[in-house]
């Protein structure tokens, strides 16, 4: 693979800037954050209030723990524009979050918010290896979701050719990669290996493509996911995160230079770990919930906002400005086994350790009688889909995730091709418990 690290000079000067320089700017604009939120979105004004703090009390980076912190719910109970700082006129687009219940989350954006997001994505797919010049495509969906505009207003921003693909009709993907010779591909993991698979069922040899790097995020993928399409497609593979509350995608990117984690974009969003039950701060390298602060958005600035994301804050590396672990799973997703935490992602590395399984899996969940039991379904790769190999297969995986989970787990090797697929993130989990659980 190429060494697609960019020259330094073509950065923006705050990718470079020395921490002390970065931390100024952060003081500034949280107190211009913290004092346009009080200023004009009324639940601010009230949940400051209610915690006796004024803007003007914010003089130093450690103040922000004493802010509020701002939950999912009340986006919700705002719904839909209840928390905008600026006039309905003023807003040049709307997004919403799927939101697997109910009402959907609606975000929306200024001029400027847009402006920003275009070159945060812009700065992601350089620092991914992506260059002026490059075609781009992108195969995360268009519309109300963040992805698919998202990536292509950055791709145009770094003066790429974009080709605006959005998710599904597979075959045509093949061909457009093919026939236009993609340098870039912006989607989900998950859709990629679709896309994988599908060059492979026309008898194309992904490698031969013309692909350098993908950037994949959306939702929670792993190392031996990286090894498996960086062999496969001959190409980077970066880790891409955002959600659509806090701006989109681009929020935080890996460097592909060095690809141990995202380098989170510090002047426009101020992270903080916590942990997740009693929301205490928790220093760098300990693992809990993601917490972000933007610090520049103006149509609906969000403080302390809690991203139900586990992860840990790491020092730069490629940048000055930290980074975040990849992220092992939202903890919303958790599945508690028997007292036992853990997460689809986990499932996702054992598998891909065992020769001959593939990376299309889904966890089911069932309570036969008064315990809950998990299967692991995955499907065997075509090379190994006889009757006795899945047999040995589905043995060798029940042993690994026993030791490495602690719990014990039924697997079901099944012949390929038998998984639904996503267009977009995938479903690892399907939950067959009568609600509400036992116990
Ligand atoms: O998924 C935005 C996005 C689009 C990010 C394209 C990256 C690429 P939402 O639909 O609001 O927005 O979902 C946000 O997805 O809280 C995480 O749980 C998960 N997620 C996003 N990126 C990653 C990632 C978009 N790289 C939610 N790794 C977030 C793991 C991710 N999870």
């Amino acid at each position: 693979m190429r060494d697609l690290t960019p020259d330094p000079s073509t950065l923006d000067p705050e990718e470079r800037a020395p921490r002390e320089q970065l931390l100024d700017l952060q003081l500034t604009r949280l107190r211009e954050t913290v004092a346009h939120a009080y200023d004009n979105v009324p639940f601010y004004r009230r949940s400051l209030g209610d915690a006796g703090i004024h803007p003007e009390d914010i003089r130093s980076l450690e103040d922000l723990r004493h802010l509020p912190f701002t939950e999912k719910e009340q986006l919700r109970r705002n719904y839909p524009l209840g928390m905008l700082a600026v006039p309905r006129s003023q807003l040049r687009r709307i997004h919403a979050s799927s939101g697997t219940t109910g009402k959907p989350t609606v975000v929306a954006y200024t001029g400027r918010d847009l402006d920003t997001w275009s070159s945060l994505v812009a700065r992601s797919i350089r620092a991914a290896g992506g260059r002026p010049g490059d075609l781009v495509h992108v195969a995360y969906g268009y519309g109300l979701f963040t992805g698919g505009l998202g990536a292509h207003y950055g791709a145009e921003r770094l003066g790429c050719t974009v080709v605006p693909a959005s998710g599904g009709m597979t075959e045509r993907q093949v061909t457009l990669l093919r026939d236009l010779q993609a340098d870039v591909i912006m989607l989900t993991p998950s859709y990629m290996l679709v896309i994988l698979d599908e060059f492979e069922r026309l008898g194309i040899d992904p490698r031969e493509s013309n692909l350098k790097v993908g950037i994949f995020g959306a939702e929670p993928w792993t190392e031996e996911m990286r090894r498996e399409i960086e062999e496969r497609a001959d190409m980077h593979a970066v880790d891409i995160y955002g959600l659509s509350e806090v701006m989109g995608p681009g929020v935080a990117q890996e460097c592909v230079e060095t690809k141990d984690g995202l380098t989170l974009w510090e002047d426009h969003f101020l992270p903080e770990v916590v942990d997740p039950v009693s929301g205490h701060p928790l220093p760098d390298g300990e693992v809990g919930e993601l917490v972000l602060t933007t610090l520049t958005k103006e149509a609906m600035p969000l403080l302390r906002y809690r991203t139900r994301d586990l992860t840990r804050l790491l020092p730069g590396t490629a940048r000055p400005m930290r980074r975040m672990e990849r992220i092992r799973g939202r903890s919303d997703d958790m599945i508690i086994l028997r007292g036992v935490n853990l997460f689809p992602s986990q499932v996702e590395e054992l598998i891909l350790r065992v020769p001959g399984l593939s990376p299309h899996f889904l966890c089911v969940l069932s309570r036969p009688e008064r315990l809950d039991e998990m299967t692991v379904r995955v499907e065997a790769r075509p090379e190994a889909a006889s009757a006795e190999r899945r047999e040995r297969m589905g043995g060798e995986l029940s042993e690994r995730l026993k030791q490495a989970l602690g719990v014990t787990v039924g697997t079901d090797v099944i012949e390929p091709g038998l998984l639904e697929r996503s267009l977009g993130k995938a479903k690892r989990v399907l939950d067959l418990r009568p609600h509400p659980p036992a116990g």
